[in-house]
């Protein structure tokens, strides 16, 4: 096989960048620097990029900052969808999102298409607690905190225990919870009078959102995010 479709289908870019790569001297084979993309390659080659191993993967795991306006979705007749934000090289993977945020939520979303990681995520059974930074309409009250942390009954799902967290100028809050019902934030916050003005995820169980990311951007999770997510 070419190295260059080698390199493509591990993951490593579209055809083109792969090839950009290949000539910027990133990519060796055997130990030696190849520089030619149409370099044939077999599996018994030890083919590197940056000095790490090229094995072709079977898995994909991004970190999103979700931007306002998207469905958290792989397709919708109304709106565009989240994976339509991926580059081909990606797409190629048919990650999904591991949950869903509202329309107007940003903030981190996971895409993958590991689909047991994907699973084990949202299950409330697993506890998993996501982070939201949200912005009310007014001042949240000592009393809400323990109302959240009693958790909340509601006609089509029992809320466990939540954290709610005050910052200084009560209208920021932070919100932990372990579900990820249609609107659960919202419909919490709701319950103790308070409208949510603005809500961004902020984190998944330990993984956070890469602040670097503005919204829309994207990149891999490294190998110490992937591991906590899987051993969280
Ligand atoms: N809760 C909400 O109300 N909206 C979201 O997008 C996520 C959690």
């Amino acid at each position: 096989m070419r190295l260059d479709k080698f390199l493509a289908d591990g993951g490593f870019g579209t055809r083109k960048e792969v090839k950009r790569l290949i000539k910027s001297g990133a990519a060796a084979v055997n130990g030696v620097t190849e520089k030619d993309a149409g370099r044939n390659v077999s599996g018994s080659d030890n083919v590197t990029v940056n000095g790490k191993s090229a094995v072709s993967r079977e898995f994909v795991y991004i970190m999103m900052n979700k931007p306002q306006g998207y469905v958290s979705a792989t397709e919708d007749k109304h709106y565009p969808v989240v994976t339509e934000l991926l580059d081909e090289s990606y797409k190629r993977f048919a990650p999904s999102p591991v949950g869903r945020l509202d329309i107007d939520t940003e903030g981190l979303l996971l895409l993958t298409n590991d689909g047991a990681l994907n699973h084990r995520l949202t299950s409330p059974s697993k506890n998993v607690y996501k982070t939201y930074f949200a912005m009310l309409d007014n001042e949240a009250e000592d009393k809400d905190a323990e109302t959240f942390a009693g958790g909340m009954e509601f006609k089509d799902f029992t809320a466990k225990s939540a954290r709610l967290t005050i910052c200084e100028n009560r209208r920021e809050v932070f919100i932990e919870i372990a579900e990820g019902k249609f609107h659960q934030v919202k419909r919490m916050c709701a319950r103790v009078g308070k409208n949510v003005e603005y809500l961004k995820r902020v984190a998944i169980g330990p993984l956070e959102l890469d602040e670097s990311l503005l919204p829309g951007e994207y990149r891999e999770l490294d190998e110490k995010e992937l591991e906590l997510l899987k051993n969280c």
